[in-house]
C-alpha cells in the first residue's frame, strides 16, 4: 500500500492494483501548486465529506477518470445526479471492494456542501487491503467512538487531522492514537490556512514523547507500507 500526500486532507492510495484519490483539495490549495489533477489516477475517490476543502476537485477528477466516487449516500446522491458513478455507503457499514475492504465510520464534525446542499453527516474510513490496514480520520473532534475500531482492526496506520480550530490539535490526535490502538500517524489537515498552522517540530516531539511516531509529509511525498 502506497499512500501520497497532495496537501490538506488531499491523498492518493495504491492498493491491490487500484489508484485511490481521498478528499481531493488540491487547485485551491496555492502550496500544492505543484500538483496537476489532469494527471492524477482514480479508481475510486472517497469523501469522508462535502466541506469545499474536501470535495473542491471531485467533479474534475471523476470526469477525467470515470472513477466510482465513494461516501455516505446524501454526498454520493448528490454526485450520481451529476452522473457520475457511485457507491453510496453509511456509518458503521463496510463493502469488500475488488482492492480490498473499506468501512464508513463515525466523525464529529459537520458536512454540507459549498452550494449548501445537506452532505449528511461527516465520517471517517477503515481501508482494508494488502494485509495493511489504516484508518483516515476525516475532519473530527476527538471520540470514543474511535475506541471501536480497533475492536474489529488493527491498525498499521492512523491518518489523523492536528491542525486544531476545525478538528482535533496534536493533543488531542496524541488521545485518538490511544483510543484507536496506532502508534504510526500521519498528520493532515494543517497548515493550508492560518487558522491551522502548527509548529512541525514541537508536533512531532510531542508524539515523540508519547512513544509514537507523527509523520508530516511534504506535499507529492509517498509513504509504503
Ligand atoms: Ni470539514
Ligand atoms: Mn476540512
Amino acid at each position: 500500500m502506497k499512500i501520497t500526500f497532495y496537501g490538506h486532507a488531499s491523498l492518493a492510495i495504491e492498493v491491490g492494483g487500484k489508484h485511490i484519490i481521498v478528499d481531493p483539495f488540491i487547485t485551491g490549495n496555492p502550496q500544492a501548486a505543484t500538483i496537476d489533477i489532469n494527471t492524477l489516477k482514480a479508481d475510486y475517490i472517497l469523501l469522508t465529506h462535502a466541506h469545499g476543502d474536501h470535495v473542491l476537485d471531485v467533479e474534475t477528477i471523476a470526469k477525467n477518470t470515470n472513477a466510482v466516487i465513494v461516501s455516505n449516500a446524501e454526498i454520493t446522491s448528490y454526485y450520481a445526479k451529476k452522473g457520475f458513478n457511485s457507491h453510496p455507503m453509511n456509518h458503521g457499514g463496510s463493502w469488500k471492494f475488488d482492492f480490498g475492504k473499506v468501512k464508513y465510520v463515525n466523525a464529529i464534525h459537520s458536512s454540507s456542501f459549498p452550494d449548501g446542499t445537506y452532505g449528511g453527516n461527516p465520517g471517517g474510513f477503515v481501508i482494508e487491503g494488502e494485509h495493511k490496514n489504516i484508518y483516515i480520520a476525516g475532519d473530527t473532534a476527538l471520540t470514543y467512538d474511535m475506541k471501536l475500531i480497533p475492536l474489529r482492526t488493527k491498525l498499521d496506520l492512523a491518518i489523523l487531522p492536528i491542525g486544531n480550530n476545525f478538528t482535533m490539535d496534536v493533543e488531542d490526535a496524541i488521545i485518538a492514537s490511544d483510543f484507536v490502538e496506532c502508534d504510526k500517524i500521519l498528520g493532515y489537515h494543517f497548515d493550508t490556512f492560518g487558522y491551522i498552522e502548527i509548529n512541525h517540530e514541537e508536533s512531532i516531539k510531542k508524539f515523540f514523547d508519547k512513544g509514537k511516531d507523527l509523520m508530516l509529509l511534504n506535499i507529492g511525498e509517498s509513504i509504503e507500507l
